[in-house]
């Protein structure tokens, strides 16, 4: 019998409403030259601007259809002026609570550069640049333990607490071992290797995590250890990306790194992300609404097309499903076929080589990568 997926549809503010129609025609074309399974699209608004005309970030479905999908895909929240009382970006609650309700703990982003994109940094190409930060997701700095004092009218005083805990570190560190046997390997050497990225000269949590990783790693003799704190990691990252795999680290730390790496891949318009833990999914490109560029069709919708291919791995490792499989890899090999043909791309990716070349729309190459999967010989 064929399988259907509930796949709950988050496109929010902005950009995201451009980006993920255009992903979910790659799926819907994917999933066909795949034939083995079938897409329910249900679609949900959502994020600050329906704050703004609502009083609400979602509808309350909106939440019951997530807890009973397969999968979500979600676009981007946060609009101009769209806050809550005491501060809070509105629609920020929506992310973070899927993240946490859900036990979405590992946020899975990966770096990789695809021939057809010159890279910002001198003397790198896409043979150099493919490793995926495995970021916690659900501790760290994100714990909701904070707060904030007035004394006498004046804000005095703001606290925001770390919590790392020995089941977050060991599911997160584990998670990455088990990706790490999955690839191939870093582009320098071949070898796989999982780099423990902390701040364990200064801070306790970030020993635990350290400790962790050690013990973990013992279960694992064909993967490399190797260790670097984070203020190195911004560097070593941009100056030997060759040499990493798979990235681990906490939460706060992984948000900065995921979007530093972008800057190998083309920009943040590349960045894909996979939210995900033991039930449920959630895959959303790593950019933000972007209301600067919003409604222009301008926004690179390869971010969230390549979090779509994301979203069938994880659907095929969990169902067993090869037909899943098959439809993410036809649409890596369709992104990347319209990219080293080099004609159809957003203004973001015109440059270097592509400088003088006329930009494509959104939806331009939203329809590019689909004439490239229904060509496709599968
Ligand atoms: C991200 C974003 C979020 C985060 C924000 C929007 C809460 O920056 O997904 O990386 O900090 O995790
Ligand atoms: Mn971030």
């Amino acid at each position: 019998m064929t399988r259907t997926y509930k796949v709950v549809v988050l496109p929010g503010d902005g950009v995201g409403r451009e980006v993920v129609p255009e992903t979910i025609k790659v799926l819907q074309a994917a999933g066909d030259v795949a034939n083995g399974f079938n897409f329910e699209f249900i679609e949900f608004p959502c994020g600050g601007k329906y704050y703004k005309e609502t009083g609400k970030e979602w509808p309350e479905e909106a939440w019951e259809a997530c807890k009973k999908s397969d999968a979500i895909l979600f676009g981007a929240i946060g609009w101009p002026g769209a806050i809550k009382p005491g501060g809070a970006l509105a629609g920020i609650d929506i992310l973070l609570g899927m993240r946490f309700s859900l036990d979405l703990y590992a946020n899975l982003r990966p770096a990789k550069l695809y021939e057809g994109i010159d890279s910002r940094i001198l003397g790198k190409s896409s043979k150099d640049v493919n490793f995926i930060v495995v970021r916690e997701n659900t501790e760290g700095l994100y714990v909701p333990i904070r707060g904030t004092l007035d004394r006498g009218g004046v804000e005095e005083l703001a606290v925001d607490v770390r919590v790392i805990t020995r089941k977050g570190a060991e599911r997160i560190i584990r998670h990455a071992f088990d990706l790490c046997m999955r690839r191939g390997g870093a582009p320098a050497d071949g070898k796989k290797r999982v780099t423990c990225v902390d701040k364990s000269n200064v801070l306790e949590g970030c020993r635990l995590f350290r400790k962790i990783y050690d013990e973990i790693a013992e279960n694992y003799r064909e993967i490399e250890r190797d260790y670097v704190y984070v203020d190195a990691m911004t560097q070593w990252m941009i100056r030997a990306p060759e040499h990493y795999d798979v990235v681990v680290t906490s939460n706060f730390q992984g948000d900065i790194l995921s979007d530093l790496s972008s800057v190998l891949i083309g920009g943040m318009g590349m960045a894909p992300s996979a939210n995900v833990g033991e039930k449920y999914g959630m895959f959303e490109p790593v950019h933000g609404s972007a209301p600067d560029i919003a409604g222009q069709n301008k926004a690179n919708p390869m971010g969230s097309i390549l979090s779509g291919k994301m979203m069938l791995e994880w659907l095929a490792l969990k169902h067993r499903d090869t037909s899943c499989e098959k439809a993410a890899s036809i649409i890596e090999d369709a992104v990347a076929q319209v990219l080293i043909e080099g004609k159809r791309r957003t203004p973001d990716l015109c440059y270097g080589r592509y400088a003088g070349l006329t930009p494509s729309t959104t939806s331009e190459v939203g329809d590019a990568i689909v004439e490239k999967i229904e060509a496709s010989s599968f």
